[in-house]
């Protein structure tokens, strides 16, 4: 149960002489804010915050980050720690119920996750109705929201069942994914299987064939599952945000990751991951001037800007940058695979780390900036990475959902404004208009 930690203090707001208390509240790892929930019934004021830069928009128990120390921790352990010594679906676990599973509960869990691999046929023939270049994100939130429609039973008391829908859930998106790649290219599906892990279950999916069996490698399912642990969760980021304000309306827990997904999807959020690999080709193709494009990210009048740099909550480096970048390194050595794009990725990180321009707006490289490589040297293709973000981000979203759900506090969420458009003014009937 979430519990408001009040200080006791309170923070005093005068507006024309009066003066207004606020209570001053504090999470566990000693952050502060001050409590504004009564401020527009005590004073008629509301507060405004574009984007949302400075505002909390609820008490959660999930992930502690901290942007200026490159801090981040899911329900209290270290993502380094997670990302070095636990499976994705353990940390699947450890954020939706809170605590790491022990060996039987992982073991029930991995049975429910194998149990609930499989689509119903009759979704599976949804892919045949996609466009061939139906881009795979628009296929899976429009597959996950179908969910709903085959899994009714699920939508009435959702709490009840939240195991059952988490397995399905988190199994499922996994089919979904791959399977929307195998159309894509037009191969006969490959159905998931009882005796491989959650990472093995996916890549032996998406790669392999009736003429070309895949061989799943130990190096490619370890970093794969660093990638997803490192993706699971990131507290009030724009998906996530909206996960929880589609659920606040009380829809079901598929319409909610639908609508993440969506979110999830634009260049300036997961999408970046794309862009990046899209970015460092274009270089490449140019001939590899690098610095070129580093120019035109701090020219004001260019509105490009360098894809996987920056963030707005991290003001130095993102944790998860580091690993990933350690695991694209060992990925590819293991793999005995050198790659052009990487060599220019770390040269502009090299340049751009000492420039004033990044410096002064404390832009570093962010989670996106090399998981795209690694993405390429297994070999999924661009337009599914933001798809690979949103398997990692699953389980983040289902224990925010959760959370919303079951919070005493819940409220329909409901932004305010601030007006700025024409005072009441007399209609104007159809023809005496005139076009402005
Ligand atoms: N390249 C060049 N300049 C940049 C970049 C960049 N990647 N990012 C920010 N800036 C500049 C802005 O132009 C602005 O400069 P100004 O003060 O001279 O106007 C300043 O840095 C602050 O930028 P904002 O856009 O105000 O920062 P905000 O916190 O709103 O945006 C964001 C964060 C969207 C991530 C931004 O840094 C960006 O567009 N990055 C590139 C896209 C990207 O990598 N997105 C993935 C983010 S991680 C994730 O969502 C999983």
């Amino acid at each position: 149960m979430l519990t408001n930690s009040f200080t006791g203090e309170t923070a005093e707001l005068i507006i024309d002489g009066k003066g207004y208390r606020l209570p001053i509240i504090m999470g566990t790892e000693g952050e502060r804010a001050i409590d504004i929930r009564l401020l527009r019934a005590q004073s008629g004021y509301v507060t405004l915050d574009s984007g949302y830069m400075n505002t909390g928009s609820c008490l959660s128990e999930i992930t502690y980050l901290d942007g200026e120390k490159g801090i981040l921790q899911y329900r209290g352990y270290s993502v380094e720690d997670l990302a070095e010594q636990c499976s994705f679906v353990e940390v699947a676990y450890l954020l939706v119920n809170g605590s790491l599973p022990t060996r039987d509960e992982l073991k029930n869990f991995s049975h429910m996750l194998g149990k609930y691999a499989l689509l119903h046929e009759d979704m599976v023939h949804f892919f045949d109705r996609f466009p061939p270049n139906a881009p795979p994100m628009s296929i899976l939130s429009s597959m996950v929201n179908s969910l709903c429609t085959f899994y009714p039973e699920m939508v009435n008391n959702p709490l009840e069942k939240i195991d059952k829908m988490t397995a399905r859930l988190i199994s499922k998106v996994r089919t979904v994914a791959a399977f929307s790649y195998k159309k894509s290219m037009g191969h006969p599906l490959v159905y998931p299987r009882h005796d491989l892990s959650y990472c093995a279950n996916f890549l032996n999916m998406m790669f392999d064939s009736p003429v070309n069996p895949y061989e799943v490698r130990e190096e490619v399912v370890r970093a794969l599952n660093k990638l997803l642990i490192l993706h699971g969760d990131h507290e009030q980021n724009c998906s996530t945000s909206t996960v929880r304000l589609v659920g606040s309306a009380r829809v079901n827990l598929y319409a909610s990751i639908s609508a993440g997904i969506s979110a999830l999807w634009g260049p300036m959020h997961g999408g970046a991951n794309q862009a990046v690999v899209e970015m460092l080709e274009e270089i490449y193709l140019n001939g590899g001037d690098y610095k070129r494009y580093i120019e035109r990210a701090k020219d004001s009048k260019d509105p490009f800007r360098l894809s996987g740099f920056g963030h707005r909550v991290y003001k130095t480096f993102d944790p998860r940058s580091k690993i990933i970048k350690q695991v694209c390194d060992e990925m590819l050595n293991a793999l005995k695979l050198s790659d052009p794009l990487l060599d220019i990725a770390k040269e502009i990180e090299r340049v751009v780390l000492k420039d004033e321009y990044f410096i002064e707006r404390h832009l570093y490289p962010n989670v996106d900036f090399y998981s795209g490589i690694i993405y390429r040297a297994i070999g999924i293709p661009k337009n599914m990475y933001t798809v690979m973000f949103a398997l990692g981000r699953l389980p983040g979203w289902i224990a925010h959902w959760k959370e919303m759900w079951d919070d005493p506090n819940w409220r329909i969420g409901r932004p305010r404004q601030i007006y700025t458009g024409p005072k009441l003014r007399p209609f104007v009937p159809i023809d005496q208009r005139s076009s402005a």
